[in-house]
């Protein structure tokens, strides 16, 4: 059962009625272009480069509640946020993830694996905030607006949310970096998560001075973009257009 319940919504509201509710758009001006296109370029998955300082109460808020206008299936808002200050319970986190990245280690490619071990791949006790997302799959019911066909949609409203924060964050100069080599069993013990919660993404976040350009695994040479003409098909799979 879902902690968070629906709040009641009167259903007689008429076409006329939503329609008063449009107000006009036009594209943003080339200066708010540039920097929403800015802090997608420049977002980075950081996490070394941490500094100490500490993020007021009122940033953190606004950063969250920019992850809370994601787009949601059937405005569904199945997240939680759960703060993780608590030092102890930070420890505890950092030797889970010693513990799972011992054992991703281990199924590398034999080549590979000193190269894996080289990576700095979390910033968990670095980070002056940790931030688990959740996400209640029973919100709104076990099957939902737009759930009824593709079940996972709640987890993916999830990861939009989690993409907002991120971005939000740089545009705050605060760096951010997602931990996904840990035991779902060993958060949601630390975090006393209950079993019909699923949990989608640890992240480290703080302030940061420095950052780097492209991803740091592409620095690193563990892996580089690929060419985005190279994803692209028209109409059918595979089908690549005449004019990219
Ligand atoms: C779902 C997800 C899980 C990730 N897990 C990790 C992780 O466990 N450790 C890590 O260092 N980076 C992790 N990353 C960050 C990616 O490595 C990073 O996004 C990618 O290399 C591109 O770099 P950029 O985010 O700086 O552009 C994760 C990213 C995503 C989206």
């Amino acid at each position: 059962m879902s902690s968070v319940q629906p709040t009641s919504i009167d259903p007689e509201m008429t076409a006329d009625e939503a329609e008063r509710e449009l107000s006009p758009v036009a594209a943003f001006s080339p200066e708010e272009r540039a920097a929403v296109y800015r802090a997608i370029y420049e977002r980075r998955d950081v996490r070394n480069e941490f500094l100490d300082t500490v993020v007021p109460q009122d940033v953190l808020r606004r950063i969250l509640d920019a992850a809370h206008h994601a787009p949601s299936v059937g405005l569904m808002q199945p997240w939680n946020f759960i703060v993780v200050r608590d030092s102890a319970k930070r420890v505890a986190v950092h030797a889970a993830f010693e513990r799972a990245a011992a054992a991703e280690e281990q199924i590398m490619p034999a080549d590979r694996r000193a190269h894996y071990r080289s990576l700095k791949l979390q910033g968990i006790l670095r980070a002056p905030l940790n931030i688990c997302v959740t996400c209640d799959r029973s919100r709104r019911g076990a099957t939902g607006l737009g759930r009824t066909q593709q079940p996972d949609t709640d987890l993916l409203s999830t990861a939009c949310a989690v993409q907002n924060l991120w971005l939000a964050a740089r545009a705050e100069g605060i760096g951010m970096g997602w931990v996904s080599i840990l035991r779902d069993a060993d958060l949601r013990e630390i975090l006393n998560i209950p079993p019909e919660i699923a949990i989608v993404a640890y992240l480290c976040a703080g302030y940061v001075d420095q950052s780097y350009l492209r991803p740091e695994l592409e620095v690193r040479r563990w892996a580089t973009r690929l060419p985005l003409d190279e994803l692209l098909f028209e109409d059918d799979w595979g089908r690549k257009p005449d004019t990219p």
